[in-house]
């Protein structure tokens, strides 16, 4: 018996699949290496931007003609996209011949539903759970070993589905993740160790005694072995002295850092409700320059937020153009159902986000090849 997993999106999902395989392996699949050879596909969703889930929709319709060839091949859909109940029951809708939709807290309960199948159609009641630690994963990113370090998102961006499609921040208990990263310093195989939360930078203070990522950090560093530990994705407003600190004074911490500033400008940014202002984006910057001279330092942009004006686009241009980012990612904004956003007066037309993100690429480009990045 063979699986296939398909993963749209971010590392916390390409993580996440990791843990989906270890439950499939569990259970006496291998993986295998199409959908044609496959008695049980699952694809891991994203619901971030319109456009993944456009993908999603595309692909698995795709499986119709091999679904009616194999009436015993189990279609599974999971991941960000399924947690929302509207596109949930859309999708159940549309595609008769997905067996089980399963959203992001109950990924444990996979393999009941498996087991279940037979009975007819499985539907995940979008309930929150708590984190599975003794979940197997099947790991499979190479000399890089994921580790999860915390579940959810408090900040609720206006622009953004994750707040509403993982929950609440929820930290894993320090001296947990610390076990995991010893059992994967042990098998030996494993060079680099990259920590993955939504906002790592928030790390700990929802635990009793509250703990600080740059705490957790030391206490990874003085783990034994040949490794190094990064981490994403940090949030400029929670970035604290002590942990630029601590990436510039523990060897064992890669000198990168993502930070998302997501626009240049001060009206956009109270709008996306992100809490700080360009000036202390760019003191931050500073003070990681001048404290860790090699950093490298990557961001995200989105362009064609509501009511965004050229003048204002061109702020996001010019801090772009300023920083000199090691590398950006640009994305046109995305209405998401359900987030505040989108239901701003002043949407921005396709046309203009499209010119913007282009325009900014341009810029990007030429910084790499001036800079000698690329
Ligand atoms: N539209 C466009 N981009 C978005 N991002 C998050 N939500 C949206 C949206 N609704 C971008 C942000 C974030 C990255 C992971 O995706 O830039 O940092
Ligand atoms: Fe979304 Fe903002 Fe949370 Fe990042 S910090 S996941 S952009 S709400």
């Amino acid at each position: 018996m063979k699986y296939y997993i398909v993963t749209y999106g971010c590392q916390m999902n390409v993580h996440e699949s990791e843990k989906i395989a270890g439950i499939l392996e569990r259970m006496g699949y291998t993986c295998g290496q199409s959908r044609e050879e496959a008695d049980i596909i699952v694809f891991n969703t994203c619901a971030i931007r319109e456009g993944a889930e456009d993908r999603v929709f595309g692909n698995v319709g795709a499986l119709k003609k091999q679904k009616k060839n194999n009436k015993n091949l189990i279609i599974v859909v999971a991941g960000c996209m399924t947690q929302k109940e509207n596109t949930a029951k859309h999708l159940l809708k549309t595609f008769p011949f997905v067996d089980i939709v399963i959203g992001t807290f109950n990924i444990a309960k996979l393999e009941e539903y498996i087991r279940n199948v037979k009975n007819g159609r499985q539907l995940e009641l979008w309930a929150e759970g708590e984190i599975d630690e003794s979940l197997p994963y099947s790991r499979s990113s190479g000399e890089n070993a994921w580790v999860n370090i915390m579940q959810g998102c408090n900040n609720f961006c206006t622009y953004c589905i994750v707040p509403y499609v993982r929950g609440r921040e929820k930290s894993r208990k320090q001296e947990a993740i610390i076990s995991e990263i010893k059992e994967i310093i042990a098998e030996g195989k494993y060079k680099k160790i990259t920590l993955l939360g939504q906002n790592v930078n928030s790390y700990g203070k929802d635990l009793v005694p509250a703990v600080s990522f740059a705490n957790l950090l030391k206490e990874i560093c003085k783990l034994q072995g040949d490794f190094t530990v990064s981490f994403m994705t940090s949030h400029p407003k929670d970035l604290t002295d002590e942990l630029i600190d601590t990436i510039a004074s523990e060897a064992k911490v890669d000198k990168y850092i993502h930070l998302p500033a997501q626009s240049g400008d001060n009206r956009i940014l109270k709008l996306m409700n992100r809490r700080y202002t360009r000036e202390h984006y760019l003191s931050i910057i500073n003070k990681i320059r001048a404290k860790i001279p090699n950093c490298r330092i990557t961001s995200d942009f989105i362009v064609g937020f509501p009511t965004e004006t050229e003048d204002e686009f061109m702020r996001t241009y010019s801090l772009v153009e300023e920083v000199k980012f090691d590398g950006i990612f640009a994305f046109m904004y995305s209405p998401r159902e359900g987030t505040v956003a989108s239901k701003m007066e002043g949407q921005v037309e396709e046309k203009i986000k499209h010119e913007r993100v282009n325009k900014l690429l341009a810029l990007e480009k030429r910084i790499q090849k001036e800079e000698g990045k690329a």
